[in-house]
C-alpha cells in the first residue's frame, strides 16, 4: 500500500479504549479517518459513529472488514475477541493495530502468529504504547549508548487508583503487569525466562478476595532481574515508574515532576489519575506512527512475536501467583519473520 489519500480505518470495539482511539484518529492524528466502527453492543457503536462524519456502525467485525472503504483495522475489543478479529483481518490481508493483549493466552497467540506467517509478511502492530512514551524512549536510548554499562536490575512500580469490579487477582498480571513484561523485554533486549509472584497481606483498600498488591520478579536470559510492584487499589493516583540499575549508574523515569510548585512553606505537584492522562502523548504517537508507516506500506512497533512472548510470560505469571512457586517460561523458537 502507498496511499496518498487518508487511511480508512475500521475500529473494532467502542468501549473506553476504542472510543478514545476513534476520537484520536478523528481529531488528533493526521492522514487517517474512521470509516466504520464495530461493537457487539449496537447502541454503543451507533453512539460513537454518530460523532464522526461518514462513519458507519456495525455489530459484526467480519462485515465491517469486508467493506470496500476499509484499508486498515484497529482492534480494541475485549481480549478474548482479538483472535477472531485478527484472523478475519488476515483473510483480507489488512494491516492491524491490535490493543494489548494480542490474545489472552500463549496457545491462541501462537495460532495468530502461525496465521501471520502463512501470509508471508507482518501485518500486526501490538498496542504496547509505552514504547512511544517520551520518558521510556529516552531511557531506552540511554541504555543503548552503553554509557551506564550493562543493566543489572529494573525496578518497576505500577499503581492504579482503584480496580474495576470485574478485576481478578490473575488480571493484575495479565492486564496490568503485561505492560512491564513488554517494557522489560524492550528496554533490556532480553527474553523473560522465569516468573515468581510474592503476595503481601492484601490492602484493606482492595475488594474482598483480591490479591492486591503483588510483587512480581521476572528473570531474563541476559541475567538481569526485573521486579514489579503492582498495586491496583492504591487510592491516590496512577503511577508508572521505572529505575534501571546498571554497572556504572542508574536511570529513572515516571516521577511525574513536570510541574513543581512551592508556596506557603510547602512544595508539591499533582499525580495523574489514569492511563489516558499519563500516556496521552504515547497513544497519540503510537497511532500516528502506525498510520504513517501503514500508508507507506511498511510495518513497525511491537510485533505478533512480542504479543506472544508477553502472553507466555503472563501465563507463567498466573501459574506462579496461584502456586506460590517460581515458574519457567516456555517459548517456541522465534520464527524467521520476527528476527
Ligand atoms: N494500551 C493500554 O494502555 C490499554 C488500556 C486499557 C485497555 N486496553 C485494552 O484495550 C482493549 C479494550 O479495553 P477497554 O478498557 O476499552 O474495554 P471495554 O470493556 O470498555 O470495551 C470493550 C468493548 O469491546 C466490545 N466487544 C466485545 N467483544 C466484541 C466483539 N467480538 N466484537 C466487537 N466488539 C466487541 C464490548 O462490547 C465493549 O464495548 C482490551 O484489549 C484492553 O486490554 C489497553
Amino acid at each position: 500500500m502507498n496511499r496518498r489519500e487518508p487511511l480508512r480505518i475500521a475500529v473494532i470495539g467502542t468501549g473506553r479504549m476504542g472510543a478514545d482511539h476513534v476520537r484520536r484518529i478523528d481529531r488528533v492524528v493526521s492522514g487517517a479517518r474512521v470509516t466504520a466502527v464495530v461493537d457487539i453492543d449496537a447502541e454503543r457503536a451507533k453512539a460513537v459513529a454518530a460523532g464522526v462524519d461518514g462513519c458507519t456502525a456495525h455489530t459484526d467485525p467480519a462485515a465491517a472488514m469486508a467493506a470496500a472503504d476499509v484499508d486498515a483495522v484497529l482492534i480494541a475489543s475485549s481480549g478474548p475477541a482479538h483472535e477472531a478479529a485478527l484472523l478475519t483481518a488476515f483473510e483480507h490481508d489488512l494491516p492491524v493495530l491490535c490493543e494489548k493483549p494480542l490474545t489472552p493466552d500463549a496457545a491462541s497467540a501462537l495460532r495468530v502468529m502461525e496465521a501471520e506467517q502463512a501470509l508471508g509478511h507482518r501485518r500486526v502492530q501490538v498496542g504496547f504504547m509505552r514504547r512511544y512514551d517520551t520518558e521510556y524512549a529516552r531511557l531506552k536510548a540511554l541504555l543503548e549508548t552503553g554509557r551506564l554499562g550493562r543493566p543489572l536490575m529494573l525496578h518497576n512500580r505500577h499503581r492504579n487508583v482503584a480496580s474495576p469490579p470485574f478485576f481478578t487477582s490473575a488480571m493484575l498480571i495479565t492486564d496490568s503487569v503485561a505492560h512491564e513484561v513488554d517494557a522489560t523485554r524492550w528496554l533490556l533486549g532480553h527474553e523473560i525466562t522465569a516468573v515468581t509472584v510474592l503476595r503481601p497481606t492484601p490492602s484493606a483498600g482492595a475488594p474482598e478476595g483480591l490479591t492486591d498488591p503483588q510483587f512480581v520478579v521476572l528473570e531474563t536470559d541476559g541475567g538481569a532481574l526485573s521486579d514489579v510492584e503492582i498495586f491496583v487499589n492504591c487510592g491516590f493516583g496512577y503511577q508508572v515508574q521505572a529505575e534501571v540499575v546498571c554497572e556504572r549508574g542508574t536511570a529513572r523515569i515516571g516521577d511525574g515532576h513536570a510541574l513543581v510548585t512551592s508556596t506557603a512553606g510547602r512544595w508539591g505537584g499533582t499525580i495523574t489519575q489514569d492511563w489516558t492522562e499519563r500516556f496521552a502523548q504515547a497513544y497519540d504517537d503510537e497511532i500516528q506512527t502506525w498510520v504513517d508507516t501503514t500508508r507507506r506500506g511498511g510495518i513497525t512497533g511491537p510485533s505478533t512475536w512480542d504479543g506472544y512472548a508477553a502472553a507466555a510470560v503472563c501465563e507463567a505469571g498466573v501459574r506462579a501467583l496461584e502456586s506460590g512457586v517460581r515458574v519457567e517460561v516456555d517459548l517456541v523458537e522465534k520464527p524467521a519473520l520476527y528476527r
